[in-house]
């Protein structure tokens, strides 16, 4: 295991390529064995999820190509295997595989997901979607069994909003036979990525980025080039580590647009941002002042940025409350910030987060983005070396993160765990 090292009190400064969206990636890859001749996927990022999806449609039959950012999938010779345990348990995402087989074979049988467990992730939503459609659902041992004789559409009603849902059973409908409307969509810019992605291998998918999606069924799915919408949440990433150093960083290649909540957070603190066409300048300033911050779906404030925010605002004057409306209980990362000096309490689903000094301190990332908030409070602290471990849920959403820091003048470096 490796650990990663921190040296902080340096501002960043340069410009940093944002890349392919891995929640976007995560959906398109297992979307690709819906079609029957190749998929091109571009601005694919080299994470360790995409690696993972890539081996088990492996696996299925599918023969894969991968250079750099590209990925070419030929799923035409693919089969329906059970995959009850294995590489399935080690990624959330894996789900995607259910609503993919189902409209592709018919049938699914796909290990409970694994992944980041910030906190009880239920796919309640999903099953009612399947069934909604047709399909029989049953929890056997802990994989789930999916099988439709024949997928009919339907009217779904998603009582949470919920973006693998909403995903899932655009996977699904897109080769049910009739039309599916699925009411109470989640709105997020990687839906629509999905579904541009469906609609270029010949699906019918109308409304996506609404809150009602349309989906007339087709009978066969083809082959089409498609390129990756850029990261939002990594861009935010950045751009909060640049306002927590005082630096000056141009975030490139990102959609302005996706990026408005925390843009809006940002200036509102104090923050200057320059919004270009296709990237946006962070200067940083002296002295901010404290905001409250509620995560919420899109296009509110992304919850995947609530904890690198959090570090963000222990540099504010004042007192911050951050709330997530999503996930009520995402704040792993606040008693690993506390052990670096951080002035945070936990009430319900908020933080109430008061400006302190950082220091350097040994810290476990516990997810993903927890990792993230410990790697800008890192950078922030004055002297010292913060050493983070759980590197490995950070490799899951930040490709080169140590290649970038280091570019933007930041002295990081990977190590052995030895312990
Ligand atoms: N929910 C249910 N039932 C369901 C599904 C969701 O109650 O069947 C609840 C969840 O517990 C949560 C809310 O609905 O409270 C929203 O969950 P959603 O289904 O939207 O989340 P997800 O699809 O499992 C994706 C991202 C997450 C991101 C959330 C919210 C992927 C692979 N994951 O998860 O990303 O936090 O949407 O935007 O796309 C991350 O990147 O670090 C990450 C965790």
């Amino acid at each position: 295991m490796e650990k990663l090292m921190v040296r902080g009190g340096r501002p960043l400064r340069g410009t940093v390529q944002i890349s392919g969206a891995k929640n976007s990636a995560v959906a398109l890859v297992p979307a690709a064995i819906l079609a029957e001749s190749e998929v091109i996927l571009d601005n694919l990022p080299q994470l360790s999820d995409v690696a993972v999806l890539s081996e088990i449609l492996q696996d299925l039959g599918a023969v894969i190509d991968r250079s750099d950012d590209v990925m070419r999938i030929d799923p035409s010779r693919a089969v329906s295997k059970p995959m009850p345990n294995g590489k399935v348990k080690l990624l959330r995402a894996s789900y995607y595989l259910m609503g993919a087989m189902l409209g592709r074979f018919g049938e699914a049988v796909i290990g409970m997901p694994g992944g980041c467990n910030f906190e009880p992730r239920p796919i309640d939503q999903h099953i009612k979607g399947f069934e909604a459609l047709g399909a029989t659902v049953t929890n056997d041992h802990g994989s789930m069994r999916i099988h439709a004789k024949e997928l009919r559409g339907a009217k779904i009603y998603l009582d949470v909003v919920s973006v693998g849902a909403t995903i899932n059973i655009m996977l699904a409908a897109s080769k049910a036979k009739g039309s599916t409307i699925i009411e109470n969509a989640a709105k997020e810019p990687e839906i629509i990525d999905v579904a541009t992605l469906l609609n270029a291998m010949g699906a019918k998918i109308k409304g996506a980025g609404t809150e009602t999606i349309r989906i007339e069924g087709v009978d066969s799915l083809r082959g089409c080039r498609h390129s990756i919408i850029p990261d939002r949440i990594q861009a935010g990433t950045y751009m909060i580590a640049a306002a927590a150093t005082r630096g000056d960083v141009l975030i490139d290649n990102v959609i302005p647009k996706h990026l408005e909540a925390i843009t809006a957070k940002l200036e509102e603190m104090g923050v200057t941002v320059h919004e270009m066409d296709e990237s946006i300048r962070i200067v940083g300033n002296d002295h901010y002042t404290s905001v409250d911050v509620k995560a919420l779906v899109y296009p509110g404030f992304a919850t995947d940025l609530q904890s690198p925010m959090t570090s963000l605002l222990t540099q504010a004057k004042g007192v911050s409350i951050l709330s997530d409306y999503v996930y009520s209980n995402r704040f792993k990362h606040v008693p690993e910030l506390a052990r670096m000096g951080a002035d945070i309490r936990v009430e319900g689903r908020s933080a109430v987060i008061e400006g302190a000094k950082l220091n350097a301190a040994k810290v476990r990332a516990t997810d993903l983005r927890a990792g993230a908030a410990l790697v800008i409070a890192g950078l922030v602290v004055p002297e010292g070396v913060t050493e983070i471990t759980g590197v490995e849920y950070i490799d899951r959403g930040y490709d080169n993160l140590v290649e970038n820091l280091t570019r933007l003048g930041a002295d990081v470096w990977r190590e052995q765990d030895s312990e």
